[in-house]
Formats: structure tokens, sequence, C-alpha cells
């Protein structure tokens, strides 16, 4: 049998007295597009930093590819490519110097780093605007380029934390379409999370909605959709299983779409 791309089995994290993580229990197949849905502060970043090995992690919770993240850090850190919520590429460094520093740090060897670096650019159409500075590029781009910097490993896993935050609709499909292309072509796995439940429904093969600290929905799109009741979109999903009271009070839809906006502008 097929080891999965991501075993988590009861993963719990705390800060402090805040328990942002809670039991979480998730198997991702290999290939598969996985989205971890849910508002701000229901765990998501901090469960993805923990399969990353970011944040210390006891033995026998999280597995990649068979490997425990907690004994084997350094190989668990190989089979993958993460891109963090956070801005990560350096603006006064050429696009083409930003991915380069990432193959070295990702022991891309010598020999093939440039051809690589050029590969990576290339998957994420910045190949001409490669040796201009980040600091130049736009939004879409610099997730573009971040997006090359996980990719220029050749990762197994692609672990993206909101890579669409904050742009317009045609980079974001453009973000959507290069990973979606590359997993085809590659068979990789993508972990992504997202705010967006359109781009979930359309790019992602299964989602799990997070809040505080849980797992409280698990499936493909169209089965929770059909669970929640005929015609019922994602959204609606989401506003169910975090407790938005939608049916009964008018305030309710228009302060989550307040929240939401304002988590939109802060990124
Ligand atoms: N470094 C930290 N120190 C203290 N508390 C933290 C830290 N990181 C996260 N938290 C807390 O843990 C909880 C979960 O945060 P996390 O960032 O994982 O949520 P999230 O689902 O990624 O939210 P968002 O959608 O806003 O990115 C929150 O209550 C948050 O305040
Ligand atoms: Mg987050």
């Amino acid at each position: 049998m097929t080891e999965p791309a991501v075993r988590c089995t009861g993963v719990s994290h705390s800060f402090g007295t805040t328990r942002a993580v809670d039991g979480v229990d998730l198997e991702i197949a290999p290939g598969e597009v996985f989205g971890l849905l849910g508002p701000n502060g229901a765990g998501k970043t901090t469960t993805l930093r923990m399969i990353t090995t970011l944040l210390p992690t006891a033995p026998d919770h999280i597995t990649v590819f068979g490997v425990d993240v907690a004994r084997r850090r350094m190989a668990v850190r190989r089979l993958i490519g993460y891109v963090p919520q956070q801005l990560s590429a350096d603006g006064a460094l050429t696009g083409r110097e930003n991915v380069a520093l990432f193959a070295r740090l990702f022991d891309v060897p010598r020999a093939r780093r440039a051809g690589e670096v050029r590969r990576a650019l290339d998957l994420v159409g910045l190949a001409d605007d490669a040796d201009r500075v980040a600091k130049g590029y736009s939004g879409g781009m610099i997730r573009r380029l971040e997006l090359a910097q996980a990719l220029v490993s050749s990762p197994r896993l692609l672990i993206l934390d909101e890579p669409t935050i904050g742009l317009d609709p045609v980079a974001r499909s453009a973000v959507w379409e290069r990973i979606t292309q590359i997993r085809t072509d590659t068979g990789m796995t993508v972990l992504v999370t997202t705010h967006y439940m359109d781009e979930a429904e359309q790019y992602c093969d299964r989602v799990a909605l997070m809040h505080t600290g849980r797992v409280r929905a698990l499936g493909t799109p169209a089965d929770l959709e059909t669970d929640l009741g005929p015609g019922s979109t994602l959204d609606d999903v989401f506003r169910a299983v975090t407790g938005d009271r939608l049916e009964t009070d008018e305030g309710g839809i228009r302060s989550v779409r307040a929240a939401r906006r304002t988590a939109r502008r802060l990124g």
C-alpha cells in the first residue's frame, strides 16, 4: 500500500494558554490538491508549520510520505516546498537570485542549480522578468516568484499558505493555473489554505474545514455541499461549520462579510 503524502494523527499545539490546534486527524493522498479552510485563527497556519517541521511535534503524530516529522526533520524538509503566509521574497534581489538562494538552501546540486532555477522561473511564467529586482514586481508576480522558490527543489509535497491573498481575479487564476498544471505534469501533492471558497470549490479535490483548532468537516466540495442540503455552496458549508447565524440574523451575514473584507485587507 502506498503511504499517504501527509498523515496527521491527534495533532495538537498550544501557544501559552491558546490551544491553536486541538486534535487534528488528516490523511492526504499522493497527487491530491487538498484545501485547508477556516476562519482567521482557526489553526491552519499552525498546522502547516508543524507539517513543515518549523514548529516542534512529538513523534508518531505526523508523517510525510511515511517519514516521521519529529524523528527525521531533515529528510522531511527535502520532500517539501513551502510558501509561507507572510511574503518571503527579498526585494533587493532579482527574481533569479531569489530562486537561486532557495536552490542553495534546499541542496539542489551545484551542477544542476542554474538549470533548475530557469525551469522554476519558466513554470511560473517569470522567465522574461527574471533579471529585474523583485521590489519592482506586482503582488501577483511576487506570489509567483515565491511559488518558483518552493518549486526549485522539485518537492513531492507543495505547501502553500494563502497563495492568492490580496491578488486580483486574473492574478488569482494565473497562480492556480500554474499550480494545477504542475500537479498534472508531475503528480506533486498540494496542500493549500485559502479564504476564497470559490477557489477551493474549483481547484481542490478535497477540503477540510477547521474551526477553533479542530477539523469540523472533511470531504470533496461537492460532498460537503450535498450533505448540507440541496443548492448549498461551500460558502454555506463554511458558515454552518463556523456557527454563523445565516438563517436567522441578517446582521450576522453582514458582520461576517465585513470581517472577511477586513481579513483580505490585512492579508
Ligand atoms: N506565534 C504565535 N504566538 C502566539 N499565538 C499564536 C502564534 N501563532 C498563532 N497563534 C494563535 O494560534 C491560533 C491559530 O492561529 P493560526 O495562525 O494557526 O490561524 P490561521 O487559521 O492560520 O488564521 P488566518 O486565517 O488568520 O491565517 C490563533 O489564536 C493565533 O492567535
Ligand atoms: Mg494563517
